[in-house]
Order: structure tokens, then C-alpha cells, then sequence
């Protein structure tokens, strides 16, 4: 059995394994090992890679996942498309837990996290819509099709973290346009975008953000368990939409480096 894959999934808190049978595979990267084993198996005739975003242990907070070794190490193996499921808190009060969430924008207020492949020459990537269009229209259609209802937009607040937000600070992300707020959304879209794949977040909302909410604020037992509850929902969205993903990649991803020297793709 081959090691390669061109499909991924980033599995986010709760979601440590998505397929039986898979074969495991140990990758070394150049910023180092990745978060964990990337495990490869075959869903509808595609070759799909899983990579456990914190580890199956959950061994690495959000603050020091190793996303540069994560999205190399995934490209490494051949994969040009990644679905991102992710545990994210809402920031209105209609988007309650276990609510879908296909953001369309992000807005990164993490600091101190190594962000980019880019240490030498010219390389901006085009990131005005940080989501790759024809993955979020394959996921938006296949929940659609077997009844997972989804709110199709909106806009993630990446915070730093490991600590949850202040009501203030809730509040004022609210206030500034934010739909739901995580820990990992950032910079992991990015450097998928640093490296020309294609990359779409699925949004799981398992609590409402503390300026939201008007009692306890928000606790990481509630989020482990409505994530934990929903897992099978999102395992059955994840794999409907590899199988309904174009054969062909005809967005505009695979074109974000022309006219760039990426030192970091040219060995
Ligand atoms: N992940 C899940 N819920 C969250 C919240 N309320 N804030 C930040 N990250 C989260």
C-alpha cells in the first residue's frame, strides 16, 4: 500500500482518527516532526491522509502545535486538498453548540506562532478569501445533501489562547464582525496557502463565548463534550464530502505562487 494521499483532514479537539485500517506513516519535516503519525487509507477511490491536529494524546495546546511541520509534512505526502474540522465557540447568540459553521473569513489575532514558510525574498501570498472556494462549495453541498444543517458563512477570530476570552474581549470580537472565535484557525490556513493547497475550516460550535453567554463563561469540559457528541455528525460530513470533491483542483489555489521564488519549495 502506498503512503501517499491528496486529500487531508486536520482533526481538531475530539477527532483523534477518522479511518479503519489506515496505514501509518512517521514524516520528518524540515520545522521538525509533525503533531503526530499521519495515518493513510482510501475513502470513495481517494487516497486520504489524517493528521490529529493536538496529537491522539492531546499532547500540544494550541499555542505550540507544530503547524509549519503539520502542513509540510501533509504536502510531503501528496496531498493538495485539506479539510479542517475545528471545536469553535459562538460569538452570537443563534449560533448555539452543535451548530455547523463554513467560515469564509478569518481574522488572526494570534501572536508568537511561527506563521509563514517565508524566510528569504518576495513571496506574498494572496489571502483575501482564506478558504478555498470549491472545497467549501463541495462541503456546503454534501451537508446539504445528507441533512446536516450548516451556516454557510462567517468569520473566525483566531485568538492565542490556552486561556478562553473575557467577557470584554468576547464582546469586542463580536463587535468587530466575528461569527465564532477558535485557537487553531491560525496560522494553519495560511501556511496551507503558503504552500499553494487547497484548504476549507468546518467549523463545530460547542459553547457559547463568554460575552455571550450570561452565566459560567465557557469551560473546556463543555468543549470536549459537545465536540465528543458530535463527532460521529462530523465524521459522516467529512467523509461524504472527500467522496463529493471535484476530481480536478480548478480554483484558484494552485496558482498562488506564480511569479513567486518560493526559497522554501525549491530545494
Ligand atoms: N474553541 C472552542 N470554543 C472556544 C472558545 N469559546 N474560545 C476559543 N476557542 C474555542
Amino acid at each position: 500500500m502506498t503512503s501517499t494521499a491528496d486529500v487531508a483532514v486536520i482533526g481538531g479537539s475530539g477527532l483523534y482518527s477518522l479511518l479503519d485500517g489506515a496505514r501509518e506513516v512517521r514524516v520528518e519535516t524540515p520545522y521538525g516532526p509533525p503533531s503526530d503519525a499521519v495515518t493513510v487509507g482510501q475513502v470513495a477511490g481517494r487516497r486520504v491522509a489524517f493528521l490529529p491536529r493536538h496529537g491522539r494524546d492531546h499532547r500540544h495546546p494550541p499555542h505550540l502545535i507544530p503547524y509549519r511541520a503539520n502542513l509540510w509534512a501533509l504536502r510531503s505526502l501528496g496531498v493538495r486538498r485539506i479539510l479542517a474540522p475545528c471545536a469553535v465557540g459562538g460569538l452570537r447568540a443563534d449560533l448555539g453548540p452543535g451548530t455547523f459553521v463554513l467560515p469564509d473569513q478569518l481574522v488572526d489575532r494570534t501572536s508568537g506562532r511561527e506563521r509563514s514558510f517565508v524566510e528569504s525574498g518576495a513571496v506574498h501570498v494572496n489571502f483575501a478569501d482564506p478558504y478555498c472556494p470549491a472545497v467549501r462549495r463541495a462541503v456546503h453541498e454534501t451537508a446539504d445533501t445528507i441533512g446536516i444543517p450548516l451556516t454557510g458563512t462567517g468569520t473566525v477570530v483566531v485568538i492565542d489562547g490556552p486561556r478562553f476570552s473575557t467577557r470584554a474581549e468576547s464582546r469586542w470580537y463580536a463587535a468587530a464582525g466575528g461569527t465564532v472565535i477558535n485557537m487553531t484557525g491560525a496560522p494553519e490556513a495560511a501556511l496551507a496557502r503558503e504552500l499553494a493547497l487547497c484548504y476549507a475550516a468546518i467549523a463545530l460550535v460547542t459553547d457559547l463565548d463568554a460575552g455571550v453567554d450570561g452565566e459560567h463563561g465557557v469551560t473546556q469540559e463543555e468543549v470536549f463534550r459537545v465536540f465528543k457528541d458530535n463527532t460521529e455528525r462530523m465524521r459522516g460530513l467529512l467523509l461524504a464530502t472527500i467522496a463529493n470533491l471535484p476530481a480536478e483542483r480548478t480554483c484558484p489555489c494552485p496558482d498562488t505562487l506564480d511569479g513567486m521564488q518560493p526559497a522554501y519549495l525549491i530545494p
